[in-house]
């Protein structure tokens, strides 16, 4: 712990200093979505732009569906300046950086457009101000991968039906106290295991958003599609903090430019495109079922409980943010 401590002061201190000297990268940027998804897509995207930018000087090879490992391994690379970039979800982040939990309230957001509001508020954007002190990287801004919906089997017409279903989850602290709070059995399970553990049976059913769900087919594996858009699920646009402060103010700047539009696209995509996924999913061969807050009964509520005590400032700022964007 005390090496981390050392080591995360001394990226905050590097990102404070002063910059380095113009020279031409070859970055890496990894990411654990697999190669058509919109995160890599728009990685890619960034990449290309950002050596038209800079004149050709800086390329961006991007690492796709967890080549580097997963993104605790990822981060740890992007702490010790072996891995240059990363599009990372905000689960993994809220994992050390208790605050970005808040984003996972149940209902927070109403929609995905009501959600690329929120993260593209003042509010949220000052959140990434913790990121060189508690994680040793550079938060450029937010993406996202629209919302949460819960695809899975059995005779599930309200929340008592997901009581003790092993429910796949993304790994990190907010999904797991919803899950508990609901009864069902959450079973933590990093993107690139959720295709073989559904198909095996090895989970009932997962938490997911519409994209991957048509992406990946999963609803082969599965007959009960409940649209629920219980939470938002941000992702964010990081630079090593040791890297960073090797960079010139100019390059910096690039980055941050095209990095920046990378991820507003990405959040232009979804709230373009969560409801035609939608759609598609209902056009498959599964029970579809419109299921809102009350669908949960007094899990959102335990949820908030917990929560209050544990990020209440952040909370309290997003829950704010969340009225006053909210159409
Ligand atoms: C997931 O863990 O479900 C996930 C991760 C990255 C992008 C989209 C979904």
């Amino acid at each position: 712990m005390k090496h981390f401590n050392a080591l995360m002061a001394s990226a905050a201190i590097a990102v404070t200093g002063m910059a380095g000297a113009a020279q031409a990268n070859d970055f890496r940027l990894g990411l654990i979505t697999p190669p058509p998804h919109v995160w890599t897509l728009a990685a890619e995207d960034f990449g290309a732009a950002l050596n038209e930018a800079s004149g050709g000087e800086h390329t961006v090879t991007v690492f796709p569906a967890q080549q580097l490992g997963n993104e605790a391994d990822m981060l740890q690379q992007l702490q010790s300046g072996a891995l240059d970039m990363a599009f990372m979800t905000v689960a993994e982040v809220s994992n050390r950086a208790t605050d970005f939990g808040a984003f996972y309230q149940p209902f927070l957001a109403d929609d995905m457009a009501h959600a690329a509001a929120i993260l593209r508020s003042d509010e949220a954007r000052a959140m990434l101000d913790q990121l060189p002190g508690t994680l040793g990287v550079v938060g450029i801004g937010f993406g996202s991968a629209g919302m949460r919906q819960i695809l899975t089997n059995g005779d599930v017409t309200d929340a008592a039906g997901l009581s003790g279903q092993k429910i796949r989850i993304t790994p990190f602290e907010a999904n797991l106290d919803f899950y508990n709070a609901l009864g069902a059995a959450p079973t933590p399970m990093p993107l690139p295991a959720v295709f073989d553990a559904l198909a095996n049976g090895q989970v009932d059913g997962i938490d997911m958003d519409a994209e991957l769900i048509v992406l990946q087919s999963y609803h082969e594996h599965a007959d009960t599609m409940l649209r629920t858009n219980h939470m938002m699920f941000p992702m964010v646009g990081v630079v090593s903090a040791r890297v960073w402060a090797g960079l010139s103010e100019e390059d910096r700047a690039l980055i941050t430019e095209h990095m920046s539009a990378a991820l507003d696209g990405v959040l232009d995509t979804y709230v373009e495109r969560d409801d035609v996924w939608q759609e598609e999913i209902r056009a498959f061969d599964v029970t579809y079922i419109d299921a809102g807050r009350d669908f949960f009964g007094d899990a959102v509520a335990e949820w908030e409980a917990i929560w209050e005590e544990r990020a209440p400032e952040a909370l309290e700022t997003l829950r704010g943010v969340a009225d006053a964007t909210r159409q």
